[in-house]
């Protein structure tokens, strides 16, 4: 496929997970549709600016409508034991999603609210994701990763993810 020159350039990434130790995190718990609202708002905010913003659409009402058709659905079934949101006075600072892709578990999105990056939320839920996934019996996590994206990009080698050959 030709891509124009303002589409962003993406590759895939993968982490094989056996021997991901399963990480017990009292501060994250299970994504549910009633945080729909709060979840698109803490996407617009994380990914706004950055080099994935058309990821979350234009505006807390598109990201909002992103994560409905993630939980929907359009990325394969969504996997709910294996997606974590973190929580700060009760309200979500971070979250991974995950669903399964044909077979595959795919990291459909993580976000961090911009308030609160660098202090590890993103890698504490990757890593949380990666135990329970472990747990259910996957032996990979996939994602993809868009190459400007020197930030993210950094964070999932550093966890062991590789370039998968196109
Ligand atoms: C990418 C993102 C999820 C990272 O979230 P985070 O909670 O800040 O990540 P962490 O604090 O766990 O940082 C993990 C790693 O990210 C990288 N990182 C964090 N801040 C960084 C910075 N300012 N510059 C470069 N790398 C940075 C580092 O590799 C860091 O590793 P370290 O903990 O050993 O320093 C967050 O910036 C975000 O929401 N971005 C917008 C959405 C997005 O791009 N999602 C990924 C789409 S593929």
């Amino acid at each position: 496929m030709t891509q124009t020159p303002a589409e962003p350039r993406r590759y895939r990434l993968d982490a094989t997970l056996s021997g991901s130790p399963a990480l017990v995190d009292g501060s994250f718990r299970t994504p549910t549709r009633e945080d729909l609202p709060l979840l698109g708002a803490l996407m617009w905010d994380a990914y706004r600016g950055t080099p994935d913003e058309r990821d979350a659409g234009d505006g807390v009402a598109s990201a909002v409508a992103e994560i409905r058709l993630t939980f929907d659905g359009e990325y394969g079934p969504f996997l709910p034991e294996a997606s974590f949101v973190a929580e700060e006075d009760g309200r979500p600072v971070a979250a991974a999603l995950v669903t399964v892709w044909r077979g595959t578990p795919l990291l459909a999105f993580v976000f961090t609210a911009s308030s609160h990056t660098g202090r590890g939320l993103a890698r504490r839920l990757i890593h949380a994701t990666m135990g329970a996934l472990a747990e259910l019996g996957y032996d990979r996590l996939s994602l993809a990763v868009t190459e400007d994206n020197a930030r993210a990009r950094a964070l999932y080698e550093s966890m062991g993810f590789v370039k998968v050959p196109a």
